[in-house]
């Protein structure tokens, strides 16, 4: 795990009350429902949850490229700016020059899926090339070297001849790490990354994180990291954030997740945390009994349905709200019932 390092007064971005919905023929999926959650700068938030749990549909919400029928129907996402004036995401009008603007130079988000980010007919590197020379003062000539110097660092082999392939000659790995290349030439200041290395040799893998790593140091970029890989929580998260149903059900620093994890859904989560010289388990592990369906949201807490400690007249009565513990926060009864002993 990192070192601790002290926390930066001002988030990037918060997300206050967040709620993406889809409103289909069949009934409205509360992708994400009422998400608080902060992003600092020079940090990285891991976001975890088992699948359809809303992890992507929250990052997208930030970057506004959720699908209709999703949209936003509630809360905020404040973004700071560079300059330090405050700007709601949630609320930034489609189509709009400010919100192209923060996309293309503010935040950038990397995917699994590398060919949704590029081009398909025009070569990698200038696509590259142009990404720096729209963002950054520097010359033809310095952003094509600044385009191979970034494939390099993404660990694409003979990059100098990379530079003129186009996507369709590269592999998918050789692909996803130009996709990475280019999210990371024009230097945002939020990276957004949904599972970016899950598809990438273990080797790859940890180059790119490295990577990220040195540019979120280097620039003081803010990271939300999707991931199902525990390793990779454990090796570059400063702050975690466990998401259940569209809900954020517990978070805090990396630390306090992981050595004194809260929430009921925490603990099932990271029973299988890999242990160091023991047995090399770091997928999430299956928790009992099976995510409801998303039209069939439980009354109450959501996760009660599959809880160990589940409380009749409880838990199914009332949603648990977000509690102190220590240095986390969880939304659970088993912590309100013992701040009431
Ligand atoms: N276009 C859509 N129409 C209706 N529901 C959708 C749509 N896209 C996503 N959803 C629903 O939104 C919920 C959240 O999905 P999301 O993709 O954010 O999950 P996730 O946590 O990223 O899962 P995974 O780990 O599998 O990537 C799911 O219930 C999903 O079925
Ligand atoms: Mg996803």
């Amino acid at each position: 795990m990192m070192p601790l390092t002290p926390m930066p007064t001002e988030p990037l971005v918060e997300m206050r009350g967040l709620k993406t919905h889809f409103h289909t023929d069949d009934g409205v999926v509360k992708a994400v429902e009422g998400v608080d959650l902060d992003i600092y700068p020079n940090r990285t938030l891991c976001v975890l949850g088992e699948s359809g749990c809303g992890k992507s549909i929250m990052a997208r919400s930030i970057m506004r490229i959720v699908d209709a029928p999703g949209r936003i129907v509630e809360g905020s996402i404040q973004y700071r700016s560079a300059e330090g004036s405050i700007v709601d995401l949630a609320k930034v009008r489609h189509g709009s020059r400010q919100l192209r603007q923060i996309r293309g130079q503010d935040i950038a988000m990397i995917f699994q899926e590398p060919m949704s980010s590029l081009g398909p007919i025009q070569k990698i590197g200038q696509q590259i090339a142009e990404t720096i020379s729209l963002h950054r003062d520097v010359s033809r000539k310095e952003a094509k070297e600044i385009a191979i110097e970034m494939l390099d660092k993404v660990g694409i082999p003979r990059p100098r001849e990379r530079f003129e392939s186009y996507p369709f000659e590269l592999s998918g790995g050789m692909r996803q790490r130009a996709m990475i290349a280019m999210a990371l030439s024009c230097q945002p200041r939020l990276l957004i990354a949904d599972e970016p290395t899950t598809a990438l040799d273990v080797t790859t893998q940890a180059q790119i994180l490295d990577l990220i790593a040195e540019l979120k140091e280097e620039f003081e970029m803010g990271v939300m990291l999707i991931t199902h890989d525990l390793g990779v929580v454990a090796q570059v998260a400063e702050d975690v954030a466990v998401m259940y149903m569209g809900k954020v059900v517990e978070k805090g620093d990396v630390y306090s997740i992981f050595e004194r994890p809260q929430h009921p859904y925490t603990r099932a989560l990271l029973e299988s945390v890999p242990k160091i010289g023991g047995e090399k388990r770091d997928r999430l592990p299956a928790i009992r009994g099976m995510v409801p369906h998303p039209l069939a949201r439980p009354t109450g807490c959501t996760f009660r349905t599959r809880c160990d400690h589940f409380m009749p007249g409880i838990c199914d009565v009332n949603e648990p709200a977000m509690v102190d513990i220590g240095d986390s926060q969880a939304a659970c009864f088993l912590h309100l019932e013992k701040t009431h002993d």
